[in-house]
């Protein structure tokens, strides 16, 4: 059975076109739909392109969070998926969004949480001298960048890296770490059941290292 899967998105949408390309491969998930909160997204065309359907809910035109969200509920819910894929979206779901769609939505950020949640994460592991920098998938929770680490890539982080270099060097990574984790969800290989996440039936007490 092929999981459908929705992707949001705010901006450039490369791990979006990582997902699509996966999608093709593997064809254990299917994106039935994008949805970005910003009009001029990119990363909209990458998924018109692929033939995927499209939505913009644009949260600058609604009067508070609880309403934008609700919008953005429907229109997920109206695509039905089993997942929801938060690629590079910028905008922090409550805990009442959260819990709508429990268990059923992760999120990749790039650093090697719990170390940097939230914004700037390559800056500060720069300023924090850290010697590996690199990108979590998590299941979301209402804590910001919180919920459990389902994998992570790592990179080095080299004395003459700048947080664009850094940056950079770690966009491939997420790429194959993202639509990996998606293909290991789609297949049941990965399970988050009350509150203990599963690998191959064997409780993962540690993220899974992907390189
Ligand atoms: C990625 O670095 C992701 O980890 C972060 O935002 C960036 C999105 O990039 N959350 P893209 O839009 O997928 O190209």
């Amino acid at each position: 059975m092929t999981l459908p899967i929705v992707v949001l998105i705010s901006g450039r949408g490369s791990n979006l076109a990582a997902l699509i390309e996966c999608a093709k491969r593997n064809q254990h998930y299917a994106i039935v739909g994008v949805i970005s909160n910003r009009p001029d997204a990119p990363g909209l065309k990458r998924a018109a392109d692929a033939n995927i359907p499209t939505q913009t809910v644009d949260h600058t035109s609604f009067p508070n969070r609880e309403r934008f969200e609700q919008a953005l509920a429907e229109k997920i819910a109206a695509w039905s998926p089993q997942l929801i894929v938060l690629a590079g979206f910028m905008r922090v779901l409550s805990a009442t969004f959260v819990q709508r769609f429990a268990g059923q939505i992760i999120n990749v950020h790039p650093s090697l949480l719990p170390d940097f949640p939230g914004l700037n994460t390559h800056e500060r592991a720069l300023d924090s001298a850290v010697k590996l920098h690199g990108a979590s998938v998590h299941y979301v929770t209402a804590e910001l960048d919180g919920g459990p680490v389902v994998a992570q890539t790592r990179v080095e982080v080299l004395a003459t890296d700048t947080a664009a270099s850094l940056a950079a060097r770690l966009l491939p990574k997420e790429h194959i770490l993202l639509p990996t984790v998606v293909d290991w969800i789609a297949q049941r290989r990965v399970e988050w059941k009350q509150g203990t996440l599963f690998f191959d039936d064997q409780i993962l007490s540690q993220p899974i290292l992907v390189s």
